[in-house]
């Protein structure tokens, strides 16, 4: 597996047993975000080990329709790109989960060589990419672990069309003009001649955007209140994650889901070695969700510098999946 990262250190006597350390960056932008007037936490930090096994347990959540939106309208896309995908292709893609939306694209589109997963998640990115390269033997699964936010290094893979795929409305999590930023470099790692397939939510009711980030379970407020006990875990802090309630709602100015950690109670916690200090009601503002109309995401594309080929629109208007080719 390549990786873009490692929280392991070696030391130049004994290469075994690795010694846990900090991992800068995440200690880094964890303080910064706590340092700010309006608390903030980036939402890749969600996803280690048990954060992405509450992302697939929301998956399976009657409420949070586009995930299941999304697959059910994938077989459709992947037959009517298997005509325009004919040659030798590479698929890279971005925040690639557990690998179930790029199975109705390999059964429909032979042409498919090489499948390049990239995740910010990498024990959950190898248990999945080794059960993918054992049902499909044939194709070449070539994981990496790494940070989209960045420009990622891919395997090389020789000279084939590459095409992007980044399903789960993952952009949304994305301000508009880190959304562009992404686009742009999702160019460049793709090169000339590529295509972007991805997955957009849609705007819709606000009820119904509210009750898939408020499940009547609570698996979507255990996933939020994870990024708290994963900074205990790995930055030794003392969050206490139940004094945090889940609050989640459409502000539709900003036509966003918002999603915080609201302090119950005025606190103070240690966060290596700096106290950050809570008001009763205060919140960390942990996920944005940002919807777009067809006509948003199109605008939000060109300024990228790429062009909409094709959309597909799910059951009234849900979700949508978009063809992009790379304007050059
Ligand atoms: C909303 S989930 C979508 C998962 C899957 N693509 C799907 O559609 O079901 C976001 C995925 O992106 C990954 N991710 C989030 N931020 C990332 C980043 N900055 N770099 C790489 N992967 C990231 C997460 O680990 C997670 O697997």
């Amino acid at each position: 597996m390549h990786s873009a990262q490692s929280l392991f250190q070696a030391t130049d006597f004994n290469l075994a047993p690795l010694t846990p350390v900090v991992d800068r960056g995440f200690a880094d932008d964890v303080l910064h975000g706590l340092a700010l007037p309006q608390k903030q936490l980036h939402a890749k930090y969600f996803y280690d080990q048990q954060g992405s096994d509450y992302f697939d347990q929301i998956c399976q959540l009657p409420e949070y329709y586009p995930y299941q939106t999304e697959l059910d309208l994938l077989p459709q896309v992947a037959t009517d790109l298997a005509g325009t995908f004919t040659a030798d292709c590479t698929i890279v893609e971005f925040g690639a989960g557990s690998l179930v939306k790029i199975k109705p694209l390999l059964s429909a589109i032979s042409s498919i060589r090489q499948f390049i997963p990239i995740d910010i998640s990498g024990i959950h990115l190898e248990m999945a990419s080794q059960q993918l390269q054992s049902d499909f033997p044939d194709l070449a699964v070539l994981p990496v672990v790494g940070d989209f936010c960045f420009p990622v290094e891919l395997p090389v893979i020789g000279n084939q069309q590459k095409v992007g795929f980044f399903p789960g409305s993952t952009i949304g999590n994305f301000c508009p003009a880190q959304a562009a930023s992404f686009l742009k470099n999702a160019r460049f790692t793709l090169g000339p001649d590529s295509c972007l397939l991805i997955g957009v939510d849609t705007k819709k009711s606000p009820l119904y955007l509210h009750n898939a980030y408020n499940d009547a379970q609570g698996i979507t407020a255990k996933f939020n209140r994870n990024i708290l006990s994963r900074i205990n875990r790995e930055l030794g802090a003392n969050f206490t994650p139940e004094k945090f309630e889940h609050y989640a709602f459409y502000n539709a100015g900003q036509g966003r889901v918002e999603m915080h950690l609201v302090s119950t109670s005025e606190q103070v916690v240690d966060v290596l070695g700096s106290s950050v200090a809570f008001a009763a009601g205060e919140s960390i503002h942990t996920e944005n969700s940002y919807k777009y109309t067809p006509d948003e995401f199109c605008q939000l594309a060109a300024s990228a510098g790429w062009q909409v080929e094709r959309t597909w629109l799910a059951k009234q208007d849900l979700f949508a999946t978009y063809l992009l080719r790379n304007r050059g």
